[in-house]
């Protein structure tokens, strides 16, 4: 053997241990005895050969063996990290029993604990520490074709607060869903945690935490790294790339999502993503109502980021099927926060997000009396706090409405307005009801209802698949109406006759396609009347005129077929 040869074959054996210890690639032992040939891997695995459907019989049974979901959840990582496939498998084929455990509400406990069961970063870590030089710790990730971020500052982690660095399970958990229920290839996916400190002092005072040892940065300080990090991003890894934004506070999700809308492709998943999943269930519910959006006036309790965002999300949707002006469109819909009905004589106070729905009306101050007066045929739960449709409310809708539409958005199940059997026996089994966590099937009086959970799994994973196939570079309302249109879609007669308003999640990748494709068809539709547009503007000869701008900006996003 000449010494080429020998440093060759070296390397290939040594390719065989590293094969095994390579995630993206590693079958355990699913290799083949070809394969085991190929790549040096005899010896280096026990004889027998198991067939994947094997490898997942397997991995259930010890998954379910694990009674604390914090166990299923340290499983379900250890195999991401050693064999990428079959974790994807086994979310794939379970995903109604899994969702639960890599995503909420299992990942907030992990988060919690993050410091402590910590073993091999999943993600990139951008800190205050690495200002001015984001670039390079960009380049720093072993892969270069990055098609979507999911980014946190960890500040909003779910229900559960700040906290800080250890949020970095959301965008891990967000992206595994990416791949399982979208499509998206995982080495495509890149999950960040932006670290500004944080004001938990509990965090502050663990000796096991892993993040910056101090409060958070706030004004110019955060916005100065945040425009960092976005220009990295784009400078990196071109226009194309979809960053989410996640579980931030408030002030700012709203701000770096009216910031960075323009000039990136961005998606706040709690405002939009949420907005597009409701927005479904109640087209769906029409199946079951009658009538249209239009024919509805809606009542939301709490006015937060997901209110909001839903809210403007039905009112755009009313506004495009009937061509009503926007400002009319939303007074069908009206919010309550913590001070009360949103009413004119509180605007100077209000933030400006909820300034939009400050409707003349006399001031409220309780949730039941806005029900008698409002009377909707629509509530809708996004406070975050438990038990608040309480039997007089819930009753008052019955009393309005033949059949109430109740959504009790908030999360986790404690924090949820009503439960299911509370909706479906004050109403006497009239509600159409949903929720945001999960509720057991309800019988009541014979019949067997089905509560749907409005989960934003359903629309994510789907609409950035189709954001990324299309090549987009601006993300446009209409394409989260259009996510929306599909996923109503595919709610059918018979999943309605048991009072479901959304699929079942055991279709989520062919929902998860059906949407993608919508998006997709919209955002050329939109290139369309983008193209449309621009040739009649030349044809008058007129200046850049608006339309013609929002025309360039439009046909910026996405390549012609
Ligand atoms: P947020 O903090 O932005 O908004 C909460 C809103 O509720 C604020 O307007 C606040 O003033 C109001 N509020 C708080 N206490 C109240 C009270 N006692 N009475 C009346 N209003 C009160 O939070 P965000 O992001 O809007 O989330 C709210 C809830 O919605 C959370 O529980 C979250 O888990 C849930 N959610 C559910 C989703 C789903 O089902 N797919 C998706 C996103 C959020």
């Amino acid at each position: 053997m000449t010494r080429t040869q020998s440093l060759r074959s070296s390397v290939e054996r040594l390719n065989g241990y590293t094969l095994l210890r390579d995630p993206h690639h590693n079958k355990g032992l699913a290799f083949t005895e070809r394969e085991r040939d190929a790549h040096y891997l005899h010896g280096l695995l026990p004889p027998a050969v198991l067939t994947q459907e094997l490898q997942v019989r397997k991995l259930m049974h010890n998954i379910r063996n694990y009674e604390v979901p914090l166990n299923k959840y340290v499983a379900m990582m250890e195999l991401q990290e050693r064999n990428e496939r079959l974790f994807y498998r086994l979310l794939i084929d379970n995903v109604e029993e899994l969702l639960p455990v890599v995503y909420t509400p299992t990942v907030g406990e992990a988060c919690q604990k993050y410091g402590s069961i910590f073993k091999r970063p999943q993600g990139l870590y951008i800190s205050l520490k690495e200002k001015g030089k984001i670039l390079e710790v960009l380049k720093n990730w072993p892969e270069r074709n990055i098609q979507v971020i999911v980014v946190t500052d960890g500040e909003r982690i779910l229900g559960l607060g700040d906290l800080g660095c250890q949020g970095m399970g959301i965008p891990v958990g967000k992206l595994a869903l990416y791949t399982a229920l979208g499509g998206v290839r995982p080495s495509a996916c890149l999950p960040i945690t932006i670290d500004v400190g944080t004001n938990n002092q509990k965090l502050l005072d663990d000796e096991f935490y892993i993040g910056l040892r101090q409060t958070r940065a706030t004004g110019k300080e955060y916005s100065d790294l945040l425009e960092e990090f976005m220009s990295a991003v784009k400078q990196n890894y071109g226009e194309k790339v979809l960053v989410q934004f996640e579980d931030f506070a408030n002030h700012n999700a709203f701000e770096l999502l009216a910031k960075y809308k323009t000039s990136h492709l961005v998606f706040n998943d709690d405002i939009q993503g949420t907005a597009s999943v409701v927005l479904a269930g109640l087209v769906a519910s029409l199946k079951l109502l009658g009538g249209s959006l239009t024919d509805h006036t809606f009542l939301f309790f709490g006015a937060g980021e997901a209110g909001t965002g839903i809210a403007e999300l039905i009112a755009l949707d009313i506004s495009s099927k009937t061509h009503i002006p926007l400002e009319e469109a939303r007074k069908k819909i009206w919010l309550v926060d913590s001070k009360g009905l949103i009413v004119g004589s509180r605007r100077e106070s209000l933030q400006h997000f909820k300034k939009p729905w400050a409707h003349e009306h006399e001031p409220l101050s309780t949730l039941l009396d806005a029900v008698n007066a409002i009377k909707p045929s629509i509530l809708i739960g996004t406070s975050g706090v438990g038990q608040t449709f309480t039997k007089d409310v819930v009753e008052a809708m019955a009393a309005i409405n033949k059949k109430p539409l109740i959504m009790a958005l908030s999360n986790p199940t404690s924090q949820a307005e009503c439960t299911a059997e509370q909706a479906y026996t004050w109403t006497e089994g009239h509600a159409i009801f949903s929720s945001g966590s999960p509720f057991d099937p309800y019988e009541y009086n014979g019949k067997t209802f089905i509560p749907g959970q409005a989960n934003n799994a359903y629309v994510f994973p789907g609409l950035g698949f189709g954001l990324v196939i299309c090549g987009a570079i601006r993300m446009h309302d209409e394409m989260l109406l259009a996510a929306s249109e599909a996923l109503a879609n595919q709610v059918t007669e018979e999943h309605c006759s048991k009072g479901m308003i959304y699929p079942p999640l055991t279709n989520i990748r062919k929902i998860s396609a059906h949407i993608a494709a919508n998006v997709a068809a919209k955002a050329y539709e939109l290139v369309g009347d983008a193209v449309k547009c621009m040739h009649h503007n030349m044809r008058i000869g007129g200046l850049l005129t608006s339309l013609k701008f929002n025309a360039k900006e439009i046909l910026k996003p996405v390549r012609l077929p």
